[in-house]
């Protein structure tokens, strides 16, 4: 049985993950850890152990990793797209000294490492749309260099040192437990909750344009399947392009009307988060991760729609 550490646990990610991965691996197998503790996050903390850990202190991190005898880090701490445009030096700091802490700590221990990257790893000069699994990658933010950056030390670190790194490029990602912690995407999670609430959205995105998008529960699917995948099958490894949809502001609009017609939709174009979304693809190929390890997500934008609409309801009170 894999003995887990997931950092940035508490986020919108980490939230969900830990608890999917302590029903699949035991309670007892799976090590929570943030940064600080924060409120909200009761059940996942009484639900197991839960460590305080800044990434980017080396020290404590592999004095955790040692206390719990861990094998398999997953990691999720770090700063996203629109704050690392406001927080650059910030971004650096978590983004690639984090993932060098992690990566030694795994060289040294002998763990597997799990780290996402994001289509923003994807700039002005790659191939807008069915962007392939290799190509130009180019970004223009400190977010999106970090993600490259970061896809090659873990590929260096497999080579070099045969730590076991796997990764996917995760588009938006769209959840109702815990908000996104600070992005280009999260106009679409938002919307959800304008949608009940007030029955109309101020989108900080403009009209026509698309980005990938997928609902949490293949997220969590995809990380679960990768991280058990068959090395023998992997070509590729950090990281995989993976899918669920494309969209622009009006189509997600168009959804959420199917189940409240009233719903209205304006805009206020957010000029920082507007050019990150414009240097991002419209749309990923993602045959290598389904030839290579079987992803195959199970949401499309309204059945997505459905069950949001459904658990805010439950979740809002309303
Ligand atoms: P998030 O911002 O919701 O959570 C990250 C967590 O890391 C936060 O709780 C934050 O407090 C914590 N953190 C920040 N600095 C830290 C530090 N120094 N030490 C420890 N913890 C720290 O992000 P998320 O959406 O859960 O993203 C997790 C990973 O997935 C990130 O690598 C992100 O780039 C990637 N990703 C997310 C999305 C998405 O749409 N959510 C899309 C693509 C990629
Ligand atoms: N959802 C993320 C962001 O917008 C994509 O990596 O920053």
């Amino acid at each position: 049985m894999r003995k887990i550490l997931i950092t940035g646990a508490l986020g919108q990610i980490g939230s969900e993950l830990t608890m999917e991965l302590r029903n699949i691996y035991g309670k007892a197998n799976v090590v929570a850890s943030s940064r600080r503790v924060k409120e909200g996050h009761g059940e996942l903390m009484e639900s197991g152990v839960f460590e305080i850990v800044d990434v980017a202190d080396g020290k404590r991190l592999s004095e955790v990793v040692r206390k719990h005898n861990i094998d398999t880090i997953i990691h999720l701490a770090a700063i996203l797209s629109a704050v690392g445009e406001e927080k650059p030096a910030l971004a650096w700091n978590v983004n690639m000294n984090g993932l060098y802490n992690v990566l030694e700590v795994a060289r040294e221990e002998g763990c597997a490492v799990f780290t996402p990257s994001s289509i923003a790893a994807f700039g002005d000069s790659t191939p807008k749309n069915n962007t392939p699994q290799d190509t130009i990658q180019r970004p223009n933010t400190i977010y999106g260099v970090t993600k490259v950056a970061g896809e090659l030390l873990c590929d260096y670190y497999y080579h070099k040192f045969g730590v076991d790194t796997r990764g996917v490029r995760l588009p938006g990602l769209i959840s109702y437990k815990t908000l996104p912690g600070g992005g280009t995407t999260d106009y679409a999670v938002h919307i959800y909750y304008d949608a009940l609430k007030h029955k109309s959205y101020t989108s900080f995105i403009d009209r026509g344009t698309k980005m990938d998008m997928m609902y949490m529960p293949d997220a969590l699917n995809a990380i679960v399947q990768l991280l058990e995948a068959d090395p023998n099958k992997l070509i590729h490894r950090n990281a995989f392009n993976i899918t669920s949809m494309s969209f622009e502001p009006e189509e997600i609009a168009a959804s959420i009307r199917k189940e409240i017609p009233e719903f209205e939709m304006r805009y206020e174009v957010d000029p920082i988060r507007q050019a990150i979304a414009d240097s991002w693809p419209n749309s990923l190929d993602d045959t290598a991760a389904r030839e290579e390890w079987g992803w195959s997500p199970k949401y499309d934008l309204d059945s997505m729609t459905r069950d949001m609409l459904e658990k805010l309801t439950e979740k809002l009170g309303l």
